[in-house]
């Protein structure tokens, strides 16, 4: 049965701590992974921009021994000049793993039902998973023990949100979040997240002022207030999120240092400061490191036979 890395809801903690061991592995000895995934070959199928998963993805798999194709927007224009079946049948036919970054979630529900090849989330509206098991191994390399530590997320309740969530709530780490209220993370990943926290002794809050989510927080997440696709709400979300802001003064209500996350691409002096994401405690370039590192071991679990 071929596997698919859709959503960090799936997994289970075994799953998620043997993809963080092989990680740890592949970063510390990349050379002996070198022709693992040899003559395997990845499609990218990228309906949205990417700076860090394309080229990550295409890094790894290079450096694995295999190689990949971009199939950007205006290539095979995905559901427009064919279904996702009929793409996901043909590809199945040619190369070994396809990765989806698309909207609408459905479309990679789609994609994995038709494609015989494992496919690999590489954003959807509703989550980002290879982003959160890059954060989550960034968190672990820092702190070692995940159960001690609290993350705070403040800003949209979005997709990177909703795969922290799963992520956070499995690991046994608490997660602290603040949105505006309209703009609260989805109330059935919520409710899943918090039954994982009680399977592992963790909590979730959920929070309309960043002061309460920051207060109690080891680490503090932020991504930007307009997601790929919602350009046209820039305006009114500017808005609805002031006071949302990662900033020295919102960092000054933390318990003592906190570190600082931010998936990347960010929008400087919106959702954070140049002071802030420019300072010694923010990790965001260790966690787009990782995901060269991370995405290489769901690959090598995903595609080696
Ligand atoms: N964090 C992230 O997924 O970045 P890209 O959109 O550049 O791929
Ligand atoms: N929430 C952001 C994440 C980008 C990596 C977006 O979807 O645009």
């Amino acid at each position: 049965m071929k596997k698919d890395l859709i959503s960090i809801q799936s997994l289970s903690r075994r799953e998620l701590i043997d993809i963080f061991n092989l990680t740890a592995k592949i970063k510390n000895t990349p050379s002996k992974f070198a022709y693992t995934l040899k003559r395997k070959v990845l499609a990218l199928i990228f309906q949205k921009p990417s700076c860090r998963t394309r080229v990550s993805f295409e890094v790894g798999m290079y450096q694995l021994g295999g190689s990949s194709l971009y199939l950007g927007p205006d290539q095979i224009k995905l559901g427009q000049r064919e279904s996702i079946g009929d793409i996901a049948r043909t590809l199945s036919r040619y190369v070994d793993g396809i990765v989806l970054r698309t909207f609408a979630h459905k479309n990679i529900l789609q994609m994995a039902e038709y494609a015989s090849i494992p496919v690999i989330n590489a954003l959807t509206d509703l989550l980002h998973p290879c982003q959160a098991l890059a954060d989550i191994y960034t968190i672990k390399e820092k702190f070692v023990n995940l159960k001690r530590v609290t993350l705070a997320f403040i800003g949209d309740g979005n997709n990177v949100c909703h795969s922290l969530l799963y992520a956070c709530s499995k690991m046994g780490m608490n997660i602290r979040i603040a949105t505006p209220e309209r703009y609260s993370p989805r109330e059935s990943i919520v409710r899943q997240a918090r039954a994982f926290a009680r399977d592992s002794g963790s909590k979730v809050y959920l929070f309309n002022e960043p002061k309460r989510a920051i207060e109690a927080a080891d680490v503090v997440y932020t991504d930007v207030w307009t997601s790929m696709g919602q350009e046209g709400e820039t305006r009114a979300r500017r808005n609805y999120f002031k006071g949302f802001q990662i900033n020295k003064k919102l960092l000054s209500l933390a318990k003592g240092k906190c570190l600082v996350m931010h998936c990347l691409p960010a929008h400087r002096g919106e959702e954070i400061t140049d002071d802030v994401i420019d300072s010694s405690d923010s990790i965001v370039f260790d966690q787009a490191e990782n995901r060269l590192h991370v995405q290489k071991a769901i690959l090598i679990q995903l595609l080696r036979r």
